[in-house]
C-alpha cells in the first residue's frame, strides 16, 4: 500500500460578512458575555442569499486546484461531507464535476456522506481507504466538506456560522492519518437533526447535544487510547498514552468554550485511569473527584471548574491555536474540525509542527463520532510539502480581517430572506455580487425545475 496518505495541501472558504457577537448580545437583549465569553465566540460569518453549499463548495475546490496548480485530471476521487442538503437525490458532488468535465475529467469516484457534521470525517476516511486498497488508480483523491449552519432566532442562534474545506489526499504526505488508531462511537440519539425539507433550521436540544458530545468525546478517546496502546505493547513499549503523547489537539467546535472543556475531560480521563502514584502536580486539584465516573460527570459545575484550572496551561499549548477560525467565524458543522487543523497550521511554523501527533476529535449529532491522529512528518525544510502546506495557511488571519461586519439588523434581516427564498423557484438571488469575495461561485438562477446554475465572480 502507499505510505503515510493523509492531507498533501488544504484551502478554506468563509463567506465574506460577518456579524459581532457583542452587537448581536446587545441586539438579542441577553447578559453582556454570554456569547463572548460564555460561548468564547467573537465574529460569526453568514452567507448572503447568493450562496448555497454548491456555491461554497465550487469555490473551495476551485481554489485548492489553482493554488496546488494541479491538473484537473489528477483527481480519481472526490468526496463531499454535508449536512446542508438542497436536494435529497443530486449529490453537492455532482455539481462539483462541472468543474472537472470542462478538462475532459469523468472518472472520478465518491459521492455525498451524510450524517450531522461527522460527513467530512466519513469522507476523509473514505478517501484514505480507497488510497490504502485494490480499488486505487494511482491518483489523487479530494474531500469536500462545507455547511450553512443557521439557526432559528433564539439561544442557538449564535452559535451558527458557515464555511467550506478541501483537502488534498495522497501518500507521503506531511499529516498522514495514522493507522489503526480510529476510537469511534455510534449511538441512536435525537439531540440535533433536520427532519424539516422545507427549512434550512435544525431541531436541537442544546443541552442534551452537549452530553451526547461529551459522552462520545468520553468513549472514543477511551477506545483510542486502548489502540495505541495495544499498538506500543506488541512493539515493546508497555507504558500508558496520555495527552502528553498529542502535542496538539484538535476537536469539532460547534462554539470555542465547549472545546477548552472537552480538552479538560480529557485530562480527566487521563486521571481516573491513572495509578494513584502518578504525580499530583501533573492533576492539581482534581483528588477530590477520584471516585467519579467519567459517566456521572457531565453536569458537574464543581469537576468543570477543577478541570478548567487544571487544564489551562495544556490548553493553551495544545488547543488554542486551532480555535482562531472558530472564534472569528462559527460553527462550520462537517468542516469546522479541518478548519481548526487550518488554524493550528497558520499559527506554527514548520519547525516546531514537525515530528509531531496532532489528536482530532469529529462529532456528528445523531450520533456519530471519532478520535483519530495524524502523525506530521519530520521534514520541514523550505519547500518541503509540510512547509508548503504550512505557508499556504499562513493568510488566514488576513483574510478574515478582510470581511464586511454588518449590523445585526442587517445580518437578522438577510436571514429572514435565507428563509423566504429557501427553495423558491422561477428566481435569481437579489444582491450585489461585488460583496462576495473575487473569485467566489455564487447562485445565479433556479429555473421552474429547481435547477440551479452559478456563475463566478471575477
Ligand atoms: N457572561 C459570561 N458567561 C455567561 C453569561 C455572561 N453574562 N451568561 C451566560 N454565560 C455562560 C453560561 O454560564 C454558560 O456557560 P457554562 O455552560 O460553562 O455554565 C454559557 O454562557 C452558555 O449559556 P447557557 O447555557 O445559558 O446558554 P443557552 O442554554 O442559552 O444556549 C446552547 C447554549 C445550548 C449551546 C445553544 O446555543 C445551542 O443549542 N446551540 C446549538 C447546539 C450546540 O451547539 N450543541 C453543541 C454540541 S452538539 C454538536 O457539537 C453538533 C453541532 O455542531 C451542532
Amino acid at each position: 500500500w502507499p505510505k503515510d496518505v493523509g492531507i498533501l495541501a488544504l484551502e478554506v472558504y468563509f463567506p465574506a460578512q460577518y456579524v459581532d457577537q457583542t452587537d448581536l448580545e446587545k441586539y438579542n437583549n441577553v447578559e453582556a458575555g454570554k456569547y463572548t465569553v460564555g460561548l468564547g465566540q467573537t465574529h460569526m460569518g453568514f452567507c448572503s442569499v447568493q450562496e448555497d453549499i454548491n456555491s461554497l463548495c465550487l469555490t473551495v475546490v476551485q481554489r485548492l486546484m489553482e493554488r496546488t496548480q494541479l491538473p484537473w485530471d489528477s483527481v480519481g476521487r472526490l468526496e463531499v461531507g454535508t449536512e446542508t442538503i438542497i436536494d435529497k437525490s443530486k449529490a453537492v458532488k455532482t455539481v462539483l464535476m462541472e468543474l472537472f468535465q470542462d478538462s475532459g475529467n469523468t472518472d472520478i469516484e465518491g459521492i455525498d456522506t451524510t450524517n450531522a457534521c461527522y460527513g467530512g470525517t466519513a469522507s476523509l476516511f473514505n478517501a484514505a481507504n480507497w488510497m490504502e486498497s485494490s480499488s486505487w488508480d494511482g491518483r489523487y483523491a479530494m474531500v469536500v466538506c462545507g455547511d450553512i449552519a443557521v439557526y432559528p432566532n433564539g439561544n442557538a442562534r449564535p452559535t451558527g456560522g458557515a464555511g467550506a474545506v478541501a483537502m488534498l489526499i495522497g501518500p507521503k504526505a506531511p499529516l498522514a492519518l495514522e493507522q489503526g488508531l480510529r476510537g469511534t462511537h455510534m449511538e441512536n440519539v435525537y439531540d440535533f437533526y433536520k427532519p424539516n425539507l422545507a427549512s434550512e433550521y435544525p431541531m436541537v436540544d442544546g443541552k442534551l447535544s452537549i452530553q451526547c458530545y461529551f459522552r462520545a468525546l468520553d468513549r472514543c478517546y477511551t477506545s483510542y487510547r486502548q489502540k495505541i496502546q495495544n499498538q506500543w505493547k506488541q512493539a515493546g513499549n508497555d507504558r500508558p498514552f496520555t495527552l502528553d503523547d498529542l502535542q496538539y489537539m484538535i476537536f469539532h467546535t460547534p462554539f470555542c468554550k465547549m472545546v477548552q472543556k472537552s480538552l479538560a475531560r480529557l485530562m480527566f480521563s487521563d486521571f481516573l485511569s491513572a495509578s494513584r502514584d502518578t504525580p499530583s502536580s501533573l492533576y492539581k486539584g482534581l483528588e477530590a473527584f477520584r471516585g467519579l465516573k467519567l459517566e456521572d460527570t457531565y453536569n458537574n459545575k464543581d469537576l468543570d471548574k477543577a478541570l478548567l484550572k487544571a487544564s489551562q496551561d495544556t490548553f493553551n499549548k495544545k488547543t488554542k491555536a486551532s480555535l482562531y477560525l472558530s472564534t472569528h467565524n462559527g460553527n462550520m458543522y462537517t468542516s469546522s474540525l479541518y478548519g481548526c487543523l487550518a488554524s493550528l497550521l497558520s499559527s506554527h511554523s514548520a519547525q516546531e509542527l514537525a515530528g509531531s501527533r496532532i489528536g482530532a476529535f469529529s462529532y456528528g449529532s445523531g450520533l456519530a463520532a471519532s478520535f483519530f491522529s495524524f502523525r506530521v512528518s519530520q521534514d520541514a525544510s523550505p519547500g518541503s510539502p509540510l512547509d508548503k502546506l504550512v505557508s499556504s495557511t499562513s493568510d488566514l488571519p488576513k483574510r478574515l480581517a478582510s470581511r464586511k461586519c454588518v449590523s445585526p439588523e442587517e445580518f437578522t434581516e438577510i436571514m429572514n430572506q435565507r428563509e423566504q427564498f429557501y427553495h423558491k423557484v422561477n428566481f435569481s438571488p437579489p444582491g450585489d455580487t461585488s460583496s462576495l469575495f473575487p473569485g467566489t461561485w455564487y447562485l445565479e438562477r433556479v429555473d421552474e425545475l429547481h435547477r440551479r446554475t452559478y456563475a463566478r465572480r471575477p
